[in-house]
């Protein structure tokens, strides 16, 4: 009889917008390669073909709140059904740009929608599913808005928030951090890249 094989690593990297998670993600990724590890390189919202059209939507249509909430969990339905559970079972990796703990920061903390409202969407959409270890990049948001402030191109519905939603969102992080520390590791994004990726790295010595 076939041994199954082990189940991959869930590993989730979440910050508020400006925190610098694409450089990040792309060093993440590269580690569990060059460890020799099989990765689902992959986001929230999207994903999926279905996803990415949410996506679009979310990013641009104005929408309820309740509305955006739920979208974004019909996205992470067809994503976790589609992708990352198969990935998973079939002992690959997967690296995911957000999940569920964006939903309750932003959502929850920075547009009101009380958690125990998004923890049943949650158990709903994805039981028993939980990153096995999420990367938090903290940046303050007077500097995360800064950022924001010098880019180039039109800031999306999100983008747009005012710094004080982005200080809730960076909060409820912070606090979902301190609920389950065995699964967070909080990075200070105001380091450099090349220290960040060195604190990612040792961080994953723990798992691969
Ligand atoms: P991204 O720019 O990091 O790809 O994320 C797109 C935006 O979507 C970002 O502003 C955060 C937001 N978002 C939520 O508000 N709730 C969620 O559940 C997810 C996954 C993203």
């Amino acid at each position: 009889m076939k041994t199954p094989r082990p189940r991959g690593l869930f590993i989730t990297l979440e910050g508020i917008d400006g925190a610098g998670k694409s450089t990040q993600f792309e060093a993440l990724v590269e580690i569990l390669r060059a460890a020799g590890r099989t990765v689902v390189a992959t986001r929230e919202p999207g994903g999926t073909a279905l996803g990415e059209r949410l996506r679009e939507l979310l990013l641009s249509e104005p929408m309820s709140t309740s509305t955006e909430a739920l979208l974004m969990f019909a996205a992470r339905q067809e994503h976790v059904l589609t992708v990352i559970e198969p990935a998973l079972l079939q002992g690959h990796d997967v690296v995911c740009d957000r999940f569920t703990d964006a939903t309750l920061a932003y959502q929850g903390a920075g547009k009101g929608i009380p958690r125990d409202r998004l923890q049943t969407l949650a158990h709903w959409v994805h039981p028993g599913l939980l990153p096995d270890c999420t990367l938090l990049l903290d940046l303050p948001s007077s500097v995360a808005a800064q950022r924001l402030r010098a880019q180039q191109r039109t800031p999306d519905r999100f983008e747009q928030q005012p710094e004080a939603f982005f200080e809730r969102v960076r909060r409820s992080y912070l606090e979902l951090a301190a609920e389950e520390p065995a699964r967070w590791c909080v990075i200070d994004a105001l380091q450099s890249p090349q220290e960040i990726g060195e604190r990612i790295r040792n961080f994953l010595k723990k798992y691969v």
